[in-house]
């Protein structure tokens, strides 16, 4: 399972890649805004940090509008993926994106026939929101296990499914279960996966008693 993160946080980014887990980087204009940056320079700093895809959202609503700015997102590196939203004018940019051979993720996923027409039209990613849904009393993992599901009936499809709008490691492992093949995460999440008090405990113990021996590995 690829692990991507998911924020436009350059430090963030820097820190989290220097342990060889990051897979990518996901963008999205709320995270582009709070870095208070111009976008070109975050996203040009973010795609010399990780070798694996970035996304980079468009903003126009129209489809000539994101082609357009498809254009201008791509001249910044090699591995922008353009992110468009799961509407009509985004799923036809998608596919005219997608047939010149360019990495597409469709974003705002929210229903299991979305993801079908998001792979229809030759979608890199598909992004199921998962937080989002569970936010509103309604079961973000479940939409992740019908969209895996429907993929596995159509091996021709070459989308992956990327669960976003992850909360809590629990998203993560629940989302490995059902073999989605990526997870964007917050950084925070991608630290509270590494912690458990039992590690703690237990290399709090082992220290203490190797200590005690006096000895030092040289
Ligand atoms: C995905 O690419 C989005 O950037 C993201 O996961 C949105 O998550 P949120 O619901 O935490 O804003």
């Amino acid at each position: 399972m690829k692990f991507f993160v998911d924020t436009a946080d350059v430090a963030e980014i820097a820190d989290l890649a220097a342990t060889g887990l990051v897979d990518g980087v996901t963008t999205n204009p709320s995270l582009v805004a709070k870095t208070g940056r111009p976008f070109l320079d975050v996203l040009a700093e973010i795609c010399r940090l990780v070798d694996g895809p970035v996304s980079a959202e468009v903003t126009a609503t129209d489809q000539a509008g994101m082609l357009r700015e498809a254009e201008r997102l791509l001249a910044v590196a090699k591995n922008v993926c353009i992110k468009v939203p799961l509407t009509i004018d985004g799923l036809k940019a998608c596919r005219a994106l997608s047939a010149r051979g360019v990495a597409v993720n469709v974003t705002l996923c929210f229903s299991p026939a979305q993801a079908l027409l998001a792979a229809k039209a030759g979608a890199t990613f598909v992004s199921p929101f998962v937080g989002r849904l569970d936010d509103v009393a309604h079961d973000g993992m479940r939409l992740i296990a019908d969209i895996v599901q429907i993929f596995r009936n159509y091996p021709a499809f070459r989308t992956e499914v990327l669960v976003a709008s992850v909360r809590h490691p629990g998203h993560v492992v629940e989302a490995a279960r059902l073999g989605a093949h990526v997870a964007t995460l917050p950084p925070a999440v991608i630290r509270q996966l590494v912690r458990h008090p039992l590690t703690d405990k237990g290399l709090e113990a082992f220290l203490a008693d190797w200590a005690k021996t006096g000895q030092i590995i040289a």
